[in-house]
């Protein structure tokens, strides 16, 4: 049967699809005969890569630069993308962070896919159906690959993308490459050409193990979390936002009418300088307040009940020691399980699924979902007031407790694991399964 338009019923040009809203899936899954309308070449290599701070390190590259280049598709268009691994031993996949890919283009070796061998290669196919921030990276040894830089930025443009005149759009991949703090691949303070008056949005995406606090000079607006539209977003003055390892916070600022910058500090190290070119900003002193998103911007509908959930799940991340693969130590538990021993989600298409996620483990981690979006419904049991908080990467520290809900609405084998990628390594790994 055909699914028609993937996605067009979330409402105006320029809405992101509302993720909680029953989707056919159908419409993800790309059609042989249909032509790309983005096809990508990318070629990974591992070799020597020089950073701008002069330091050399042993990484990896893809078309001979990490970050790898930015993909741009708009909504609704077919992504093809041909990966070729040239001569990385250990294999390459490539993951599509926070895209609600078809199970099949989810890119982790030894679960949807075999990693690509060196010489080998892979075409990865799917319709861009959430307008929105992401990212691309191996899945295959991640904890090295993707700290040594085999990963790029992906944005999806909404499907008629009108920006306002005077709006400049942005990409700051923040990465630490062997502890040197990064923006798209350069150090300290990165500028940004943009007309005083004119409004930057900028899309932060944080491709590092821990979370990154960022804020402005000026106040500053959340216009969207992991790719979903902040509802009803107002002005932040004196307080940090906090990115969550492997998530996306898009960001809008406002340059000065009077000819200068303004300064967006990202972590303590980088920075973007924004306005006219040759123009200085004042410093950013660091606020010690953090953003709240359980109260921040308007509500608005999630698109199903959160009260009427099909599947309660309880998720405790704790730590003790045991043996993983045969390694004494001191490993991360879920529900008091140490992996391979952990617990699998069962689903069935079309569940409402609630999860309460608690960590007493004595460690942050950002929990990260494959292929569906899920909304916090309550934080220490604070009910959430603000804008759907949608995402698909939570920072979830030591002693919070979270309840979230999503929609099973992709069927598949889909990882949930910590996207501090040591912690993987350390056993933080579920999956959530289609009965
Ligand atoms: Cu960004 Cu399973 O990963
Ligand atoms: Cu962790």
């Amino acid at each position: 049967d055909t699914a028609g338009e993937p996605g067009d019923a979330a409402g105006e040009p320029g809405a992101a699809t509302a993720p909680g809203r029953l989707r056919s899936v159908a419409g993800l899954v790309a059609d042989p005969d249909r032509a790309a309308d983005v096809t990508v070449e990318l070629v990974a290599r591992r070799q020597q890569v020089r950073l701008a701070s002069g330091r050399t390190i042993e990484g990896y590259t893809l078309n001979g630069s990490t970050p790898g280049p930015l993909m741009e598709v708009r909504q609704g268009q077919l992504l093809e993308v041909h990966l070729r691994n040239e001569n990385v031993g250990d294999g390459v996949t490539l993951h599509w962070h926070g895209v609600d890919v078809p199970n099949a283009e989810d890119g982790v070796a030894g679960v949807t896919q075999d990693a690509v061998p060196a010489g080998a290669e892979h075409t990865y196919r799917f319709v861009a159906d959430q307008a929105g921030t992401y990212w691309y990276h191996s899945h295959q040894v991640s904890h090295e690959q993707v700290l040594r830089g085999l990963l790029g930025p992906l944005v999806v443009h909404p499907r008629s993308r009108r920006d306002p005149a005077g709006t400049t759009d942005v990409v700051a991949l923040a990465h630490l490459y062997s502890g040197t703090a990064t923006l798209n691949g350069r150090e300290g303070d990165v500028p940004v050409a943009a007309a005083a008056g004119g409004t930057v949005r900028v899309r932060l995406i944080n491709t590092d193990n821990g979370p990154l606090r960022a804020w402005a000079a000026a106040p500053y607006r959340v216009l969207a979390l992991d790719g979903t539209d902040v509802h009803g977003p107002t002005p932040v003055r004196d307080e940090a936002v906090t990115v969550t390892a492997g998530g996306r916070v898009d960001l809008e600022v406002t340059v000065p009418d009077d000819g200068s910058a303004v300064r967006l500090q990202v972590g303590g190290d980088t920075a973007l300088v924004i306005g006219p070119a040759g123009t200085t900003a004042p410093a950013a002193p660091e606020p010690d307040r953090e953003l709240d998103l359980l109260d921040y911007g308007s509500p608005a509908p999630l698109g199903f009940d959160p009260d009427r959930a099909d599947r309660d799940f309880r998720y405790e991340i704790g730590r003790r020691p045991g043996f993983l693969d045969g390694r004494p130590g001191l490993w991360w538990t879920v529900n008091g399980h140490v992996y391979p021993d952990m617990p699998m989600f069962v689903v069935h298409e079309g569940d409402v699924v609630r999860v309460r996620i608690e960590n007493h483990s004595g460690d942050v981690h950002p929990m990260h979902l494959h292929g569906h979006h899920a909304v916090v419904l309550s934080r220490d049991g604070r009910r959430a007031t603000g804008s759907p908080w949608w995402f698909d990467s939570l920072n979830v520290n030591d002693g919070e407790s979270f309840e979230v809900a999503f929609v099973a609405d992709n069927p598949g084998v889909w990882m949930d694991h910590c996207h501090n990628l040591q912690h993987a390594t350390e056993g933080l790994v579920t999956h959530l399964m289609y009965d």
